[in-house]
């Protein structure tokens, strides 16, 4: 583990723990405020991230960014990671080998950052981060605390743009993600 970002982000440049390394064009590392008290975390990149180097800047990312505007959630005032940095191949889940030789970078991230709320977005951020007993369906939008960081699972926005249902959901665990930070005392606008 590293105690800071320049040696951290040193780090991973031309990573080839896993097989990802093969197809991506860029790591997609995580974006936002380094100090924010609420961190996002996703899957992995897909097509438009992986050409642009930023997490959640396609379809998904742009949904997602209007539940941000409605609520008054600044972007950049958040840090935003995925669980692996490399994309899988036809947007795939990330396979258990994969993620399980990027967390680190993750782990690193997250003990760098020091958020006080993780939003978990989707199945694959929840198993990896939680623990493989934790499902989406049921977990979503109530809160686990664990070593003193609170999570909120929810749907992955990718999932919104196939259900509307989902988005109602979305909108109130980011809600509830509002007002926890505001009872917490801490940011995210
Ligand atoms: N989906 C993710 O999980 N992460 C991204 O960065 C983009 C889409
Ligand atoms: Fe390395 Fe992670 Fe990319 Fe795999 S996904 S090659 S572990 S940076």
């Amino acid at each position: 583990m590293y105690d800071n970002w320049e040696d951290l982000e040193k780090s991973i440049i031309g990573c080839k723990k896993c097989k990802l390394f093969t197809n991506r064009n860029n790591i997609v590392f995580g974006t936002g405020d380094k100090q924010s008290d609420i961190m996002l975390i996703g899957e992995g990149p897909g097509a438009d991230e992986d050409l642009q180097a930023i997490p959640f800047v396609g379809k998904a990312g742009k949904l997602m960014n209007m539940a941000f505007d409605a609520l008054n959630i600044k972007r950049d005032k958040v840090y935003i990671a995925n669980i692996v940095k490399c994309r899988p191949p036809a947007n795939r889940n990330p396979e258990n080998d994969e993620a399980q030789a990027c967390l680190d970078y993750l782990r690193n991230q997250v003990l760098l950052v020091k958020p006080k709320i993780i939003v978990l977005l989707g199945n694959v951020a929840l198993k990896n981060i939680l623990g493989k007993e934790y499902g989406i369906t049921a977990a979503r939008g109530k809160w686990v605390e664990k070593k003193g960081i609170w999570y909120m699972p929810t749907w992955h926005p990718a999932a919104l743009l196939r259900d509307d249902n989902k988005k109602i959901d979305f909108w109130k665990d980011l809600k509830e993600v509002k007002n926890k930070a505001k009872d917490m005392n801490i940011g995210g606008d």
